[in-house]
């Protein structure tokens, strides 16, 4: 059997105030009605002054690496894929590597949007075949809520708090990632960014009045792509690994919208029983949307070892990739 990266332990954690579209009426002018037609989001987790990436990383990263045996001692990598560390540097991973007194890890962020697990996998993946690591924390974690626009309904309404992690090790018993996918494009950046604070616009007295500080979107046009870029994906990494659609016992999406995760599975002609929805509890939280999901089905009834899952992500950037993983 051939070396590959098994995700032996998943974990992941959410804060514990729950925002609904109830209280998001109260806020700015929309509608439960609107946000579960257009968006299948019901209730969203909301982070306190005390939340940051790392902290629900830590808590995360705990849990898998319970769940797989590891400690902290046996990390030789620390990824965490974020647009929303605590601050600029040090990296998110380095902070979690002290929170877990992993003194052996090397760590380092990455940055794709919400395809940031995907991208994660992909470079988990090369440093075990490469045998530059052994055994890897590989975390998904997003404070969406701390650079949301709270009066722009357009884009307040998607996004929520979480983290996801897995640890992945190098194993030869079949199971682990089979293949991934990436791909980028520059060119639609704009569609999807926050243009304030780095060295472009570094932050000042007027890049907080023009409120560039903030996520800012143009939902429609990132929509369109996504629904073309996630099934194309899908069917990339299909190819890629000599899989067919039937061959997969579970689909899990990035969640940033029902009808996207809808149009993804009817392309694919996978019946949506076979794909995992979570976006009416957590809304959008990026890269930590298929880790956390990943748990919730290892922890799951539905769990059954060996099963093969594609994963498929985008994001900003616009960014965009896709897995195939026997769990
Ligand atoms: C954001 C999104 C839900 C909007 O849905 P949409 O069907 O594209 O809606 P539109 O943006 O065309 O807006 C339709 C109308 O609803 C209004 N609207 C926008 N947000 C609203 C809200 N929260 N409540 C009520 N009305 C709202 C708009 O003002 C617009 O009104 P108009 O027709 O009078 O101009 C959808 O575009 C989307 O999910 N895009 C992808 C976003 C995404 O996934 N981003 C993350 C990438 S990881």
């Amino acid at each position: 059997m051939p070396i590959l990266a098994e995700i032996l332990g998943t974990g992941r954690a959410v804060p514990e105030r729950i925002l609904t579209n109830q209280d998001l009426e109260r806020m700015v002018e929309t509608s439960d009605e609107w946000i579960t037609e257009r968006t299948g989001i019901k209730e969203r987790r909301i982070g306190d002054e005390n939340t940051t990436a790392s902290s629900l990383a830590t808590e995360a990263a705990k849990k898998a690496m319970e769940m797989a045996g590891v400690k902290a001692g046996d990390l030789d990598l620390i990824l965490v894929a974020t647009v929303t560390p605590d601050m600029p540097f040090p990296s998110a991973s380095c902070v979690v590597q002290k929170n877990l007194q992993a003194w052996k890890a090397a760590a380092m962020d990455l940055a794709a949007g919400c395809t940031g697990f995907i991208y994660g996998l992909s470079v988990a993946d090369g440093f075990i075949k490469s045998g530059q690591a052994r055994t890897i924390l590989l975390v998904g974690v997003e404070i969406l809520t701390k650079i949301t626009d709270w009066t722009d309904r357009a884009t307040c309404v998607l996004f929520g708090d979480g983290a996801g992690a897995v640890i992945l090790q190098a194993s030869n018993n079949g199971n682990g990632l089979l293949g991934t996918y990436l791909g980028a494009d520059g060119r639609y950046g704009e569609l999807l960014f926050m243009p304030g604070g780095g060295s472009l616009q570094p932050a000042s007295q007027q890049s907080l009045d023009q409120r560039l500080h903030f996520l800012k979107m143009e939902g429609n046009a990132v929509f369109k792509i996504a629904v073309q870029t996630m099934g194309d994906s899908c069917l990339k990494i299909l190819d890629r690994v000599q899989m067919k659609p039937e061959q997969i016992d579970l689909l899990i999406p990035h969640q940033a919208n029902l009808r996207i995760i809808q149009a993804t599975a009817k392309r694919l002609k996978l019946p949506m029983s076979k794909v995992y929805v979570n976006i009416d509890r957590y809304g959008n939280t990026s890269s930590a949307s298929i880790p956390m999901a990943l748990d919730e089905v290892r922890r799951s009834e539905m769990y059954r070892p060996g099963m093969n899952v594609l994963l498929v992500a985008f994001g900003a950037g616009l960014t965009w990739g896709s897995a195939i993983v026997k769990i």
